[in-house]
């Protein structure tokens, strides 16, 4: 995304949720988000590490973020609707929820794969998220223009073997973003998904242990992305499953 390069403003006055906010992918777009203007609550499991990515946009002039410790892989119902009344206390609306947490755990054949792994899968990468969405639906209403973005892979749209509950816990969030769209077609908010090419993180090492991953891209060029979908510049866009091919950026490229 060479061509989009917002001001430091461009996202001001807008509060953006962001899951697994403390390592990876997530860590670099929350601190892009907060580098450009908004307020991001940055969710994780690990509190050190959230601690960090604080740190960070600190240090480069983001605007102040909020911190919330939370395990999606053992979350119930209460936590998210817990945290939907914290956000509301603290913020009153949501402009933005981008779920990108999601686990690997490991590669196997569905012949052996452990039953306990799986549904761990599942609750991190699917059940949380709908629970999470469901819960904070009324405070995205409640928006001007609201954006809901769920991070996809291209293993949830077309699967291959061994990824197991990681293909099919994105197969499933496919679903959900495209139940949702269709649900809030014409109101304030937005739903789409968004599937990150290969990026040099840890999910991508444990997949692909024997990789030299200086050869893949460093999750800071993905943030051009996430950036437009987060902000107003997409409120048109709604139910499209989107990669960084898609013909709508190659427009933004040759801006
Ligand atoms: N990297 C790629 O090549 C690639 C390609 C396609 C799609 N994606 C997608 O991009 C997103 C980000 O992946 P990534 O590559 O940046 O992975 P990552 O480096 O492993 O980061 C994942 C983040 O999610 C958090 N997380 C995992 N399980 C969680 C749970 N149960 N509760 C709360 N937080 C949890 C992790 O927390 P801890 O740090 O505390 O473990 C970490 O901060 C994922 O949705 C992934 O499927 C990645």
């Amino acid at each position: 995304m060479q061509s989009f390069k917002p001001g430091s403003d461009y996202l001001a006055g807008r509060t953006i949720l962001v899951t697994g906010a403390g390592d990876g992918i997530g860590s670099a777009v929350s601190v892009a988000l907060a580098t450009h203007g908004a307020t991001v609550v940055l969710l994780g499991r690990t509190l050190a590490k959230l601690e960090a990515v604080y740190d960070r946009i600190e240090t480069e002039g983001g605007v102040q973020p909020a911190i919330y410790p939370l395990n999606l892989e053992g979350a119930t119902e209460h936590d998210y609707l817990e945290l939907a009344e914290k956000l509301d206390e603290a913020f009153g609306r949501l402009d933005g929820l981008l779920h990108n947490a999601a686990q690997l755990r490991l590669l196997s054949r569905i012949d052996d794969y452990d039953a306990q792994t799986w549904y761990q899968v599942m609750q991190a990468n699917l059940h949380g998220p709908f629970m999470l969405t469901q819960a904070c639906l009324p405070l995205l209403r409640r928006s001007q223009s609201a954006s809901l973005l769920f991070t996809s892979d291209r293993l949830g749209r077309e699967a291959r073997a061994y990824w197991g509950a990681y293909a099919v816990s994105k197969f499933g969030i496919e679903g959900l973003m495209q139940v949702m769209a269709a649900e809030l077609e014409g109101s304030n908010v937005r739903v789409n998904s968004f599937a990150p090419g290969p990026t040099r993180t840890k999910l991508r090492a444990l997949a692909y242990p024997g990789e030299d991953p200086s050869g893949l891209q460093p999750p800071e060029q993905l943030t051009g992305y996430y950036l437009w979908l987060l902000g107003n510049e997409s409120s048109a866009v709604n139910g499209r499953m989107l990669d960084q091919q898609s013909k709508l950026f190659a427009q933004l490229h040759n801006a």
